[in-house]
């Protein structure tokens, strides 16, 4: 079976350098100093991504893929045969595969992520050990549902089944998190969605997990800066910043910051910002959830909160969330917006 890309409104990169600059100049002109983690992951940072998959102090993905492996037929079991797959961002599929060899009869996958090479080869690979699965790349920014290209309307007596694992809902904030909750259960009408959710756990242990000893989530926090030295044209004394990350217990979530030891000048195109020694640029929030507090969320959200599956020091969890909405019976149109 053919494995067509769904083309994006803007063609290839979602995440253009017009919109880097423009949220680099935004960041640099207001203070506090913030910007959006989805530009961690150029080239760099998504292979630095991939080895903090691997540390030691990170448990996230490891757990999760315990958790996968151990309950992967119960998960089927809530999800039930005929299902149309709807993944947000494509990781390594790993977790895709394991679904897709436990659902009785998946009739469709779709892949949505900002990537389109990184899509392609990964889906191609995955058509290769699933031939009778539709396997659909979507070239798309899953934050912003309302973008995304149309996607193709499930089939009579099909459901749709959306798949969110690794935690990253934890990086969109409290109100995105929301924001994309409701959307996804008005896409996924009929269905449900199968999320990965990271706990709230002992500090110390979120601590290291984003301070590892090797400095790689370090390297991959400063990148941001290379990637906007390598793409903007800034001038950022890369090595002036410091990697400082903490657990703030009131809210509940690991803030990532890269604080300047040293003031410098820095130009983007035809302005210039001046940093202060202290200045604090704030890269990323890793929100984590108590069991009861994400359900409280997705109810709140349109969904009905199903089964839960944890590892047994409950670091993480795996939630199965029933769309409150019912699916329209007939539509004459073929592909439909979320
Ligand atoms: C992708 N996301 C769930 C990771 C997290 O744990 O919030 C990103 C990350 N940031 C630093 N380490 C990992």
């Amino acid at each position: 079976m053919s494995a067509p890309v769904v083309p994006a409104r803007t063609p290839r990169a979602i995440l253009d350098t017009s919109d880097f600059a423009r949220d680099m100049a935004a960041c640099l002109g207001s203070r506090p100093h913030e910007i959006s983690p989805k530009y961690f992951y150029d080239e760099r940072g998504s292979r630095l991504f991939d080895r903090i998959c691997e540390l030691p102090e990170y448990y996230v993905t490891r757990t999760e893929l315990g958790i996968f492996q151990r309950d992967i037929a119960r998960m089927a079991d809530a999800i039930g045969p005929d299902a149309e797959v709807i993944e947000f961002g494509a990781g390594s599929l790993t977790k895709a595969r394991l679904l897709l060899r436990a659902l009785q009869r998946p009739r469709r996958y779709v892949a949505v992520d900002i990537s389109a090479e990184h899509l392609q080869a990964a889906t191609a690979s995955l058509q290769q050990e699933f031939p009778e699965v539709e396997i659909i790349p979507v070239v798309g920014d899953f934050t912003n549902m309302a973008g995304l290209p149309a996607l193709p309307r499930p089939r009579p007596g099909n459901r749709r089944i959306g798949f969110f694992p690794g935690s990253t809902l934890g990086n969109l904030g409290l109100g995105d998190a929301r924001r994309f909750l409701s959307d996804a259960s008005t896409l996924l009408a009929g269905g449900g969605l199968l999320i990965g959710i990271d706990l709230v756990k002992l500090p110390a242990v979120l601590h290291s997990a984003y301070n590892d000893a090797a400095g790689v989530t370090a390297a991959f926090n400063r990148n941001l800066l290379a990637r906007a030295n390598r793409e903007l044209g800034t001038d950022f004394d890369v090595e002036a910043y410091a990697h400082h990350a903490f657990y703030h217990p009131g809210l509940q979530r690991i803030e990532m910051h890269l604080v300047c030891m040293t003031a410098q000048r820095v130009r983007l195109g035809e302005r210039e910002f001046a940093i202060r020694a202290g200045d604090s640029l704030h890269t990323e929030n890793s929100q984590k959830y108590t069991l009861d507090g994400f359900r409280s969320l997705a109810a709140a959200s349109g969904f009905s909160p199903g089964a839960v599956w944890c590892d047994p020091q409950q670091l993480f969890s795996v939630h199965w969330l029933v769309s409150d909405h019912q699916r329209a019976s007939t539509s004459p149109h073929h592909l439909e917006n979320p």
